[in-house]
């Protein structure tokens, strides 16, 4: 768990630096790379596969995106995608603004598809890492450290990437869905506004949710009938205070009521169906 609160702070540095990064080089590069390459020699020296649809145009520029020597550099992209307002504005892509490596979530060469994008949460912490390697003090973090326990997990079976589920809903969806490198990510850091749960299971998405998808095929729900709700449900800060007294249990008919006993006062279809009265509108 220290590790892996060791590298969050260089994925949230991704989030963090991004306003500093909004200057980018001339948008004429392509030109002089084509200067410096001959398009010729470079582009019947290797058979590769169909570009994209939107870098169909790019068929006979090769060095817009590759650097002679060097291969693809993002440096490359940059030229033309910084101002991607809409990319870099949202939470979970934010990190645009400094990745400062494109390929492998955007992958070339697969044909004539509407899409270069598949994103790699994997490749995500590698970049993590390796940009740990070049710049240690950032973030804090041993990468040796890190490396060690990413080789020690990659060969036993039961990755040692779980601390203990901390609630009995978590348990259920124990860690071994994450890939190791996986688990060194904040997924709060790019995903707390994707947040359904309101922040009440807390911000360590990661102890219940993979990266492919969010929902569970095999979720079932607990009936309204249960009266274990509080082994999941945190109740919300407003619970704590006069309000509960006051308001809360008033609305629910409710004379006597602990806090943790929501299944007195609620149904499981919203929190504000309440039992008895029924959908509770807030002024
Ligand atoms: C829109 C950008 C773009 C253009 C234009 C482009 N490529 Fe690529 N190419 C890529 C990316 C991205 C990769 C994957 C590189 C990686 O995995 O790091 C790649 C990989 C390759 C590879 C595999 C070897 C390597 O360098 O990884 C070859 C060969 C290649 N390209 C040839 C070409 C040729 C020839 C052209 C021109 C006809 C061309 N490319 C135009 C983006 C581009
Ligand atoms: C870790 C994976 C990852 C890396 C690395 C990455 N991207 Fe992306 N990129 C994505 C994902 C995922 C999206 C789609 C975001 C969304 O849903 O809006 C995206 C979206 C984009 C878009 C907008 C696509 C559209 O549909 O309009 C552009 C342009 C783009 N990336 C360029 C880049 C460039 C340039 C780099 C390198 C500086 C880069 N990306 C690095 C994952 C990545
Ligand atoms: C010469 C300018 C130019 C270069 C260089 C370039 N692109 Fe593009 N790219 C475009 C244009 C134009 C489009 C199509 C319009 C659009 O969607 O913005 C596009 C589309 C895209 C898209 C959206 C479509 C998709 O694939 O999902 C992504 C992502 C993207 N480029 C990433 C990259 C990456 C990564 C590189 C470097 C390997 C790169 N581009 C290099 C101009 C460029
Ligand atoms: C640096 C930012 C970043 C971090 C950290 C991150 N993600 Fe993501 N994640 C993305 C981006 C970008 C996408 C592509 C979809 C989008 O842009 O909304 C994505 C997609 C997903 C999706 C698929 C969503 C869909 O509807 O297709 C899930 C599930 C997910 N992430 C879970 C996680 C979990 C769990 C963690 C922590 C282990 C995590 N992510 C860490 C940026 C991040
Ligand atoms: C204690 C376990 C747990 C934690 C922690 C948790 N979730 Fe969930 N989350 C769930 C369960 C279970 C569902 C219901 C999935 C379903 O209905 O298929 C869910 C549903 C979701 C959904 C909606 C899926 C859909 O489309 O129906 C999103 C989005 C989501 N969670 C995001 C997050 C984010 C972001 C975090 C971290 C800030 C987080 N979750 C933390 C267990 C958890
Ligand atoms: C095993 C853990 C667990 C137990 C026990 C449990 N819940 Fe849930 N509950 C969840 C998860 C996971 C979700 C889906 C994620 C979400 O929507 O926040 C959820 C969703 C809900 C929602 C929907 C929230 C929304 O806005 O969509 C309500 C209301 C709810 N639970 C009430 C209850 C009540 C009342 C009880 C007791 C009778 C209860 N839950 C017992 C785990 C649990
Ligand atoms: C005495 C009855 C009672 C109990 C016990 C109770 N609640 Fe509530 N709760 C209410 C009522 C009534 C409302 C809606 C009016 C309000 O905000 O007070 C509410 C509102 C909520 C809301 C929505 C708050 C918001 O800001 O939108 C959540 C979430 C919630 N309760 C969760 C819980 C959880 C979790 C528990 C158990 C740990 C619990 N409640 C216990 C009566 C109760």
């Amino acid at each position: 768990m220290k590790l892996r609160t060791a590298l969050l702070f260089v994925i949230i540095a991704f989030v963090l630096l991004a306003s500093a990064f909004f200057v980018f080089s001339s948008r004429h590069r392509d030109k002089t790379i084509g200067a410096i390459l001959s398009p010729a020699s470079w582009q019947h020296m290797v058979a590769s596969g169909e570009l994209s649809k939107g870098h169909a145009f790019l068929e006979n520029k090769c060095a817009a995106c590759h650097t002679p020597v060097k291969g693809v550099e993002a440096k490359n992209c940059i030229v033309c995608h910084a101002d991607n307002l809409a990319v870099l504005q949202r939470q979970p892509s934010a990190y645009h603004a400094n990745i400062g490596e494109c390929s492998a979530c955007h992958l070339e060469h697969q044909g004539r598809v509407a899409t270069t994008t598949k994103m790699d949460h994997v490749a995500l912490a590698r970049i993590g890492i390796k940009r740990l390697e070049r710049d240690p003090q950032r973030g804090g973090a041993d990468v040796a450290q890190i490396k060690r326990w990413l080789e020690e997990a990659a060969s036993s079976p039961q990755p040692g990437n779980s601390g203990p589920a901390t609630t009995s809903v978590a348990a259920q969806f124990a860690l071994s869905h994450l890939q190791p490198e996986e688990a060194l990510l904040n997924c709060a850091a790019c995903h707390s506004t994707k947040d359904r749960h309101r922040g009440l299971f807390g911000n360590d998405c990661a102890q219940c949710h993979a990266t492919a998808k969010w929902t569970f095929p095999d979720f079932r729900h607990p009936s309204s009938a249960s009266q274990s709700c509080s082994q999941c449900h945190q109740a919300p800060p407003s619970h704590y205070m006069m309000h509960f007294k006051m308001i809360s249990m008033g609305v629910a008919h409710m004379k006597k009521a602990d806090v943790n006993q929501c299944f007195l006062c609620h149904q499981t279809t919203s929190w504000n169906d309440i039992k008895g009265v029924g959908f509770y509108k807030h002024h």
